[in-house]
C-alpha cells in the first residue's frame, strides 16, 4: 500500500514511523523534513497548495492520503482530493472548521450537548469588555480564527486580556474573539478516529502548553506530553466517547458535514465535571508522538478503515502497557520570535540510548549537518515501564543533543509520575 501523508513536522514524523512498521507499507511525504527522509521519500511541495498536491497525488497515485496539519484542511486540499478519486484520511474544509472557527464548534457543540464552557462572541471592543467582566477573572480570550494554538490568552489582568481582543479583532476584516468563563483542572486530550459516522477513541495523553516549568510564560503549540494518565478518571475514554466525541459525530452527519478524519478534543476535567476546551480536526503535536508510541494495532488499517467508511467492522485497538514521554527541544526565542540556523548535534548519540528523535523544524544543509529551522525543533520521544522510567531515560539522553539557544521544559510528565494530580471532590 502506498500512502502519501501531507505536513512536516514531528507528528507527521511519528504518524510515518507507526505507518511503515508494516512491512507492506510504502510511504511518500510532502514536504517532510529531514527526519521524515529517512523513512520516505519527499516531495518539495507546499503543504496549503491544493493544486499542487491535487497533482502530486496524480503522478504517483497512493492508495490513501493522511493529511496531518489543520492549514491544508482548511483549505479544502482533502474535498480537492476526493474531488480527484482519492481515498483520503482527514475531513472536508467545511468539516475542518470544527477547528478552523472557534464559535462554528461552539454553535455544533450546543446542538449536540457537549458540555462546554460558556461563552461570548465578540465583534467589537465593546462587547468584549462587557464579555470579560460578565465572565470575571482569569479572563480567556480567543482569537475565532486558526492561530497554530497561539491565539488564545488567559490571564489575571483585564487590561491584557482587552489588549489581545483588540488585536484579534483588528487583525482582519471580520476579526472576532470568543470570551469565555474560565476552567479549572487538568487538562486531557483525546484523540477519535472517526468515518463519519463511527468514531474509535486512542488512548489519552497531556500537553504542557507554555513554555516554561511550572506553566509559567506564553502559550506555545505544545512543549511536551505523556501518556497513559495514571490519575484519569475511572472510564474516562468511554465516557468521553458517549458523551462528547459521539455526539459530535452525529451532529455534524446530521447536518450533512460528515467528520472523516482525526477528531481532537481538547479537554479541561474541572471540579464539574469533563468539559471540552477545543476540537481540532487532526492529530495533536506533540501528543501524537506519546500516542502512536503506544499503539499496538495497525496505524495504517486504522486510517483505512475511517477513510473508507469501515471503521465498525475494525478489531478493537491494542494498546502496549508502556508510558511513553516526548519532549520538545525549542529554537532560541520560540515562541515569540524563534532563530534559526544555529546547527544541532548530538542526535544519533540519543538515538543510541534508546530514544525516539521526531524532527520538526529542522533542515539539512549541502555538508549534511541538521540545522535549527523553525520554532519547535525536535520532540525527543522514551518509553518506558511507567512514566518514572520514560523520564529517566528522556532527560539522561536528552541532553546528548545540543544547539544554541536551545531550550526545553524539565517536568513534563512529573507531576503525574509523581501522583501530585489532584482531581477534588467531584470524582472523590
Ligand atoms: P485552545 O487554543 O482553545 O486550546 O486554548 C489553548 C490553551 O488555553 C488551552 O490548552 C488551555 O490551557 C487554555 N484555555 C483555553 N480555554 C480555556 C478556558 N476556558 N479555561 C481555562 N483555560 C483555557
Ligand atoms: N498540542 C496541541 C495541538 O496540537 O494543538
Amino acid at each position: 500500500m502506498l500512502i502519501l501523508v501531507i505536513g512536516q513536522g514531528a507528528r507527521e514524523h511519528a504518524i510515518i514511523q507507526s505507518l511503515t512498521r508494516d512491512p507492506d507499507v510504502n510511504v511518500i511525504c510532502a514536504p517532510g523534513n529531514p527526519g521524515i527522509q529517512q523513512l520516505a521519500k519527499t516531495f518539495n511541495v507546499n503543504s496549503n497548495d491544493v493544486s499542487e498536491i491535487v497533482a502530486l497525488a496524480k503522478t504517483h497515485n497512493p492508495d490513501l492520503v493522511v493529511i496531518g496539519p489543520e492549514a491544508p484542511l482548511v483549505a479544502g486540499v482533502a474535498d480537492e482530493l476526493r474531488n480527484a478519486g482519492f481515498v483520503v484520511f482527514g475531513p472536508s474544509k467545511a468539516a475542518a472548521a470544527l477547528e478552523g472557527s472557534k464559535a462554528f464548534a461552539k454553535e455544533i457543540m450546543q446542538a449536540a450537548r457537549v458540555p462546554t464552557a460558556d461563552s461570548k462572541y465578540c465583534q467589537t471592543v465593546p462587547e468584549a469588555r462587557a464579555a470579560l467582566e460578565l465572565f470575571g477573572a482569569p479572563y480567556v480570550v480567543k482569537d475565532d480564527g486558526l492561530a497554530a494554538g497561539k491565539g488564545v490568552v488567559v490571564t489575571d489582568d483585564i487590561d491584557s486580556a482587552v489588549a489581545h481582543a483588540m488585536a484579534c479583532i483588528d487583525s482582519r476584516d471580520g476579526g472576532a474573539v470568543v470570551i469565555e468563563e474560565f476552567l479549572d483542572g487538568p487538562e486531557v486530550s483525546l484523540f477519535g478516529v472517526s468515518d463519519g459516522t463511527t468514531i474509535v477513541p486512542l488512548t489519552p495523553a497531556q500537553d504542557f502548553k507554555r513554555v516554561g516549568n511550572n506553566d509559567e510564560g506564553p502559550n506555545t503549540g505544545g512543549m511536551g506530553a505523556y501518556s497513559p494518565l495514571p490519575w484519569a478518571p475511572k472510564d474516562f475514554v468511554p465516557d468521553v466517547t458517549k458523551n462528547v466525541l459521539q455526539p459530535m459525530v452525529d451532529e455534524m452527519n446530521r447536518r450533512g458535514i460528515p467528520f472523516q478524519g482525526l477528531l481532537f478534543a481538547g479537554l479541561a476535567v474541572t471540579s464539574r465535571g469533563v468539559r471540552v476546551i477545543e476540537f481540532n480536526a487532526r492529530f495533536g503535536d506533540p501528543e501524537t508522538q506519546v500516542v502512536l508510541a503506544r499503539l499496538n494495532s495497525s496505524l495504517s488499517e486504522l486510517l483505512l478503515a475511517a477513510a473508507t467508511g469501515k471503521l465498525s467492522s475494525l478489531p478493537e485497538l491494542e494498546w502496549k502497557s508502556e508510558s511513553a514521554v516526548t519532549v520538545v527541544m525549542a529554537a532560541e526565542g520560540y515562541p515569540d520570535s524563534p532563530k534559526t540556523g544555529a546547527t544541532i548535534y548530538g542526535i544519533a548519540e540519543a538515538e543510541k540510548l534508546g530514544l525516539t528523535v521526531f524532527h520538526a523544524g529542522t533542515k539539512s544543509n549541502e555538508s549534511g549537518e541538521i540545522l535549527v529551522n523553525g520554532g519547535r525543533v525536535l520532540s525527543v520521544t522514551a518509553t518506558g515501564s511507567d512514566l518514572s522510567d520514560a523520564r529517566r531515560q528522556i532527560y539522561a539522553g536528552i541532553e546528548r543533543i545540543e544547539f544554541d539557544g536551545e531550550h526545553h521544559r524539565s517536568d513534563i510528565a512529573e507531576k503525574a509520575a509523581l501522583g501530585q494530580i489532584d482531581l477534588g471532590e467531584h470524582y472523590g
